[in-house]
């Protein structure tokens, strides 16, 4: 199906730019084009200003589309997401998307837990807005209480999502992994399908529980990443044996995995 993408690169107008949360922000992009071809899971990649410099786009993962908006959720990390906090609205800035493969699940069938941690909310809230409530669970850890990310700021209602914090400001005091280790302890029917996203230890974490239990689980990874088109080979992670390959590219392949296919020792 790689050949039948639809990707557009344009340049969009810049409608929201706003902070949701300590060091992190919001934003909105008008572009119908990609609001009309963004599937959960799938990215965009943003030059951080007009220009040449920084030379490579950035890559984000689309956390919802609303009407013509794209919308993507940052963490101001470094040089470009700096540089991209100070945009201003009715700024364009170029963008490049939908990029990669996204979630696969089914609109009927088993329930389904979402399992984020810090910016890895970005794609399970576009994920979880595109599935009815009642089929998900949903459980999101970050550092502290003012670095989480208000669902209900963001225009998306009532997702009820259950929080970790690792200091204890808000919700559990602990691991998001403990939130879904506890969920599976004590659940009598089918758990159905994990969807994971959040730093490399977080999903080790979260692949060795679905592991254990035998539980599918599909993971958003994150890589360095040059192009976003396949071309670079920047963003190669070893794939585990019996794929048929010994990488994959994380912009085409990905970002998101079956939790078996990804050699978890080599990340
Ligand atoms: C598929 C994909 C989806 C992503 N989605 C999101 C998202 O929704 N929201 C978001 O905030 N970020 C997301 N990222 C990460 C984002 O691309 C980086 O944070 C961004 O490129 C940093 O740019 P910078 O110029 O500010 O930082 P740089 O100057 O490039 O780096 C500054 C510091 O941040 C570290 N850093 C850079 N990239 C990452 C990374 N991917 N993970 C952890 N640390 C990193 C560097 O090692 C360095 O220490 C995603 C990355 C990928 C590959
Ligand atoms: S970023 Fe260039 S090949 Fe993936």
């Amino acid at each position: 199906m790689k050949g039948l993408r639809t990707v557009i690169e344009q340049d969009a107008e810049i409608a929201v730019n706003q902070r949701a949360a300590a060091g992190t922000y919001l934003m909105g992009l008008r572009s119908p084009e990609i609001a009309a071809e963004a599937r959960p899971g799938q990215f965009v990649m943003i030059r951080m200003r007009q220009g040449m410099d920084p030379l490579l786009r950035r890559p984000f993962s689309i956390c919802g589309v609303r009407d013509d908006l794209v919308f993507v959720l940052y963490r101001v990390v470094g040089r470009g997401t700096q540089i991209l906090s100070d945009a201003r609205e009715g700024d364009a800035l170029a963008v490049l998307g939908p990029l990669g493969t996204g979630f696969r699940w089914s609109s009927k069938g088993c329930p389904f837990i979402l399992v984020a941690g810090g910016m890895g909310m970005a794609p399970l809230l576009f994920l979880a807005g595109s599935m009815a409530a009642e089929r998900y669970t949903f459980f999101a850890g970050f550092g502290s209480a003012d670095q989480m990310v208000e669902p209900d700021a963001l225009g998306v209602q009532g997702m009820g999502i259950s929080i970790a914090t690792d200091d204890g400001s808000a919700g559990h005091h602990g691991l998001v992994t403990e939130l879904l280790e506890n969920h599976l302890t004590g659940l009598t029917g089918n758990p159905g399908i994990v969807f994971a996203c959040g730093p490399v230890p977080m999903l080790k974490a979260v692949a060795a529980i679905t592991h254990r239990r035998n539980i599918p689980c599909q993971v958003s990874l994150e890589a360095a990443m040059a192009c976003g088109l396949g071309a670079c080979q920047g963003c190669a992670v070893r794939a585990s044996s019996g794929q048929g390959r010994t990488y994959w590219h994380v912009c085409q392949d990905g970002p998101v995995f079956d939790v078996m296919g990804v050699d978890w020792g080599a990340l």
